[in-house]
């Protein structure tokens, strides 16, 4: 009902309001007074963590995107080989397990039969099985060793929001606590990551409070565009692929999102006059090799006749130069990008479905959660 969304449009627009919420209140709670990394509540053995060699995520849809994100940091910051695998393949599959190896089951609803049915797997194996989940006393937690919860709140709306912000700040929680037992960092690095993730909310909060206009004008723009191409690299990669998703799920758009080094391998050839192209662009500074990489990838495109939507970082002028629009994000370190790059995406989304007459909440053929396989 109307009162239940608070005056938002739509369900899927106050949990994209709700995100700066989400990230805070995943983070609280799981440190101690001198800043480390306190994670009772998994009741995992410091001992049985050092002895890791390997972390599987699985997971589906958009769970699976911010498993991507998360094997990115978590394999610079621990050292130790993430793979991350859609439920459904690795279930079917003979994957290699070990009781070493610490499977990470990521899922907003808990409910998945995909993943549950890959997560009992991985248990009968001899795994571990930890859940990242957001619903309390799910199956997927329940069938685990342990559970690290994310505190994004209920999500309604069929396409996955506050669930994803919630869920990649959750395995950098484990990620960075990893690192912790494991003495991969320094102390005060990771107390330097965790400053900046709680510098977070603040960094989202500003990107709805200053994009809406930008991502208006490229929605309206794009409106009769038959399909769409999303395009990063790094963690950029994973944000393109969840950018395509949203667009598909609730514009019934045909969208691809791709490695952006990928784009002369094969996806160039779909550019032609007028195709939008949203572009993930990685920070500039720090001497980030990939940022004139990804920058020169905007430049081929338009040289095509594409129409080029950014996702960049405030005061990136060479961004200014090849855009047609830019959504701007405020600085943050590359890992953490995902973070407030995703947002904009979000709600390009909601704008295309809403301005072409869509149900923004309930998408056609969806469900919010797929309990059979
Ligand atoms: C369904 C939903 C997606 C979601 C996926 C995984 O397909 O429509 O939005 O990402 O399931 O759901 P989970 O609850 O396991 O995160």
């Amino acid at each position: 009902s109307a009162s239940e969304k608070g005056g938002w449009a739509s369900f899927m627009d106050k949990e994209i309001h709700e995100q700066p919420q989400a990230v805070a209140d995943t983070l609280l709670g799981r440190f101690n007074l001198t800043g480390d990394l306190n994670l009772d509540e998994v009741r995992i053995d410091e001992d049985v963590f050092r002895s890791i060699d390997k972390i599987i995520v699985i997971a589906c849809g958009t769970a699976a995107y911010a498993g991507m994100v998360a094997k990115y940091a978590i394999e610079h910051w621990v050292r130790i080989p993430v793979e991350v695998e859609l439920a459904h393949e690795f279930r079917y599959r003979d994957p290699i397990l070990t009781p070493r190896t610490l499977v990470v089951a990521i899922s907003q609803s808990g409910e998945t039969m995909d993943t549950l049915m890959a997560l009992r797997h991985a248990r009968e194996q001899g795994s571990r099985v930890l859940a990242i989940c957001n619903t309390q006393g799910s199956s997927i937690p329940r069938e685990s060793d342990a559970v690290l919860y994310t505190h994004a709140g209920p999500e309604i709306a069929v396409a996955s929001t506050k669930a994803f912000v919630a869920q990649i700040v959750a395995a950098y929680v484990l990620g960075l606590y990893f690192a912790q037992v494991k003495g991969t960092m320094y102390h005060d690095e990771i107390r330097k990551i965790v400053d900046e993730l709680r510098a977070m909310p603040a960094k989202i909060q500003h990107v709805l409070d200053t994009q809406g206009e930008s991502v208006r004008e490229a929605a309206e723009h794009s409106l009769d565009a038959e399909s769409f191409l999303f395009l990063g690299r790094h963690v950029g990669y994973p944000v393109a692929m969840e950018g395509a998703l949203k667009l598909k799920e609730i514009a019934y758009t045909f969208t691809e999102g791709f490695a952006a080094g990928e784009l002369k391998h094969g996806p160039i050839a779909l550019v032609d006059e007028g195709e939008p192209v949203v572009i993930i662009v990685p920070p500039a500074r720090g001497r980030n090799v990939l940022h004139a990489k990804v920058i020169s990838a905007i430049e081929e495109v338009r040289a095509r006749g594409a129409y080029t939507i950014a996702v960049a970082e405030e005061g990136d002028d060479d961004v200014r130069d090849y855009a047609d629009v830019v959504f701007w994000r405020p600085q943050c370190p590359t890992l953490l990008s995902p973070l407030v790059d995703v947002i904009p995406l979000q709600l390009f989304a909601m704008n295309m479905a809403e301005l072409k007459g869509l149900d923004v909440d309930k998408p056609r053929n969806l469900a919010k959660s797929v309990t059979v396989e």
